[in-house]
């Protein structure tokens, strides 16, 4: 019988990419997104790669508090047995911590923590039980420090590593495991939902969203606990841990900046 994944945010960027890898090595998928029409549009995508595959598209707003429940009541109802936990979805609040609005850093927490959260705490007991399963949480490069101008998100991803490496101890010798995926700068649709497409950050070199699933992919395979994306990134979330704070925050505002 094929394995079954769930990715959240598969309708666009790196979650597309990782949905077309997996179906590509014969796993069966959920895909979950929010908006609808785009997530039929990146299924009939990925039914490309692969006929035999069973793809299931389901539409949830992360952000709301019954999102991770419903998910859950959806593979239960329809005896879907969840193998690998792809948690991927996420966003930013791009600007002064102080003027971003209310709304806007409640939705960021629960798409980014609370969902991730509910999820992995949901499918986990299955897995445990069943002494099999991997899960891989999408963090990124910041991660490891905080960020000025968008120190909400950043702090955000800092609990997705912390996490996924705490709980990913927890689980030695459970046959469980979990990853977290750390890319730098990538060309995907995530900058432009932001209205952030200007800053330094996005105006360097961006990596390809399928290079960054691939990378995932084999981590999550050989069941490492943390992987960065190219050289460049993997430097840089080193060097921070030897750098005056202050310094890092003042390089963090320059990078934000546009
Ligand atoms: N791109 C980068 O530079 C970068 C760097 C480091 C880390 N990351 C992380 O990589 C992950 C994927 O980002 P991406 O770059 O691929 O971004 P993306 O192209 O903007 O894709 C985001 C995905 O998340 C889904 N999503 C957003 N809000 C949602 C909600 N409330 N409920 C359900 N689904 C929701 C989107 O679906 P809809 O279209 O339906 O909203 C979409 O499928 C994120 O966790 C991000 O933080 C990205």
């Amino acid at each position: 019988m094929n394995k079954t994944v769930l990715i959240t945010g598969a309708s666009s960027g790196i979650g597309l990419e990782f949905s077309k890898l997996f179906v590509r090595n014969g796993y069966n998928l959920i895909m979950v997104s929010q908006n609808e029409k785009n997530l039929e549009k990146a299924k009939r995508l990925v039914c490309m790669e692969n006929d035999n595959a069973k793809i299931y598209a389901i539409a949830k707003n992360l952000a709301e508090p019954s999102a991770a429940d419903e998910i859950f009541e959806y593979t239960k109802k329809n005896s879907i047995q969840i193998d690998v936990l792809v948690n991927n979805a996420g966003i930013q609040v791009y600007g002064k911590f102080y003027e971003n609005k209310m709304d806007d850093l409640i939705n960021l927490m629960y798409v980014n923590m609370v969902a991730l959260t509910k999820l992995t705490r949901l499918f986990i007991d299955g897995m445990v039980k069943r002494r099999e399963g991997k899960i891989l949480n999408v963090a990124s490069t910041g991660a490891f420090q905080p960020c000025p101008m968008n120190a909400a998100y950043c702090a955000s991803k800092g609990y997705v590593l912390y996490l996924s490496e705490g709980m990913g101890a927890e689980l030695k010798g459970t046959g469980v495991t979990v990853t977290a995926l750390c890319p730098g700068a990538t060309k995907t649709n995530f900058a432009k939902r932001a209205n952030i497409e200007d800053i330094k950050l996005f105006r360097g070199r961006l990596l390809d969203p399928n290079r960054v699933a691939e990378i995932g992919y084999e981590a999550l395979i050989k069941g490492e606990s943390v992987v960065v994306t190219g050289l460049y990134n993997k430097l840089v979330a080193e060097s921070v841990r030897f750098m005056p704070r202050k310094l890092v925050t003042k390089i963090g505002m320059n990078v934000m900046g546009r």
